[in-house]
């Protein structure tokens, strides 16, 4: 049944508990210069009483140690990474490969426009891409992530009804919101209010219609949301948040859906933001590395931030500060540069069919996997999905919970889909469009192999993983009180 490689399943010492006084990995040759005094270089009290206690171990023990470590590693390049709401799919070498290149990854941020037109070029390329991918009239990349995007968007909303002469104190935003909408409204000193779903996941215009008012500034929406319905009653919720004067933000994770298929502009959006490490690729989790640009309708172009890159009458391009309604700076330098030359290879090597492509593959995987898996797991939404679905591990009497086949799932060396999220004790299934059908396969055996297990053995539900070194941590105390560096009192 284990998919897990030999080398995750076993336990080895940490690279302290290695090697012997003496040991190094390092051979240099003969020191040929007078060495210095250090008595005389350094001032007595900075000079430590005794060396570090750092471990001393042979070239191959440190290769060995970093390599089995990095077997530890989950990652897509190794097996199925069905995590929700974050759209783990493969990422072609080729970004890499370009993003890698020196043009690009030696640059520094203070050279001079002449010097770095290629970069400048890609940019605006890019920026115009994605303007049309969205539907919109213009787009930032300054940006460095899903969430920073969220807020400049905000910020140029607020700055839009500003200029309006209006101070609007409240955002809307559906039930099954992602953390980070309500969180972007604290962040701009807002207030989220939160918009009733329907049985079926798609927003209640009627809630909508009695929350808006000249107080509001935006609906900020996931669409399609996170629990993987496109709300196809979108252009009537853009309708009457635009008879009360309020904007319809769109968070655009999600785009892996929709790409191709439909544009945001065209359903009355005004403002969204892209996780391009979702959709267009660029290896992510654990925090980073991202960029979330933001594309505006054309009535929010003034208070983009600045600087904008742009082409020049003489066909150079270059960087534009002069938008004197602009919100201003919101990063360091000019954005994530690296992630953002994979995004551009990435749209590019795929062509607009190619995008289109994706999109329909990425919609076919969920619902061939909620359909294989619905009669014994409980979806809660009627399909059919879009890019993801979620589905309801429930055992009655076994005493067998999410995060129980979650742990299981490990144990045939498949990443945990989402747990708990956007309602409780749900799993949050993306298989993005990378995989092969053999793949989703293979998942479908070890859910529908662990519902057996559950009838049989729940105690073998209950306690995996049961082929990890460690099974089951303290993941509150984890993050609480991490332990992250070694002492040699504690001897760990
Ligand atoms: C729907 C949605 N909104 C916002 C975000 C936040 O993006 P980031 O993690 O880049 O800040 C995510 C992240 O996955 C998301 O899924």
């Amino acid at each position: 049944m284990s998919q897990v490689p030999k080398l995750q399943q076993q336990d080895f010492p940490l690279l302290f508990e290695l090697g012997a006084p003496g040991l190094s990995a390092l051979n240099l040759s003969e020191c040929d210069v007078p060495r210095a005094d250090r008595a005389k270089a350094v001032p007595r009290e900075l000079l430590a009483d005794a060396p570090p206690p750092l471990p001393e171990v042979g070239e191959l023990d440190l290769v060995r140690h970093y390599t089995r470590l990095a077997h530890r590693c989950f990652s897509i390049d190794e097996n199925f990474y069905p995590l929700g709401s974050c759209t783990m799919k493969y990422n072609p070498r080729i970004n890499e490969r370009v993003a890698a290149m020196p043009g690009f990854a030696a640059l520094h941020p203070h050279q001079d426009e002449s010097d770095v037109q290629g970069t400048l070029e890609l940019l605006y390329r890019l920026r115009c891409d994605l303007a049309e991918i969205s539907g919109l009239s213009e787009v930032t990349l300054q940006p460095a992530a899903g969430a920073h995007g969220e807020m400049t968007g905000l910020m140029i909303i607020n700055a839009y009804h500003k200029s309006r002469g209006q101070r609007r104190g409240k955002v809307l935003a559906p039930d099954s919101a992602h953390g980070t909408n309500p969180a972007t409204c604290a962040v701009c000193g807002q207030s989220a209010i939160t918009v009733k779903s329907r049985k079926d996941g798609r927003i209640d215009l009627d809630d909508l219609r009695a929350k808006v008012d000249d107080d509001v500034a935006a609906l900020m929406i996931t669409n399609p949301n996170t629990v993987g319905i496109f709300d196809d009653r979108i252009a009537d919720a853009a309708e009457i948040l635009h008879a009360r004067g309020a904007q319809l933000y769109l968070d655009g994770a999600n785009m892996n859906a929709i790409l191709g298929i439909t544009r945001p502009g065209d359903f009355g959006v005004d403002v969204m933001h892209f996780n391009t490490h979702k959709t267009f690729s660029t290896p992510h989790g654990g925090g980073g590395p991202g960029a979330g640009p933001v594309g505006v309708a054309d009535h929010l172009r003034p208070f983009l931030p600045v600087p904008q890159v742009v082409k020049r009458a003489d066909g150079s391009f270059g960087w534009d500060a002069d938008r004197p309604k602009s919100i201003g700076k919101v990063r360091s330098f000019f954005g994530q540069i690296g992630v953002l030359v994979r995004a551009y290879v990435y749209i590019r090597s795929n062509g607009s069919d190619g995008l289109r492509d994706i999109s329909e593959k990425a919609v076919l995987n969920a619902n061939y996997l909620a359909a294989k898996l619905k009669h014994r797991f409980r979806t809660p939404f009627p399909p059919p999905y879009a890019h993801e679905f979620i589905m309801m591990p429930e055992f009655p009497g076994s005493e067998v919970t999410d995060l129980d086949v979650a742990k299981r799932l490990i144990d045939h060396g498949i990443h945990p889909p989402t747990m708990s999220f956007p309602i409780a004790h749900c799993l949050m299934v993306e298989p993005t469009e990378t995989e092969s059908k053999a793949t989703l396969d293979r998942f479908v055996a070890a859910m529908l192999d662990i519902a057996d297990e559950v009838e049989r053995t729940p105690a073998v539900v209950r306690e995996a993983p049961h082929l990890m070194p460690v099974k089951r941590m303290d993941e509150v105390g984890a993050a609480r009180k991490p332990v992250v560096r070694w002492r040699a009192d504690r001897g760990a």
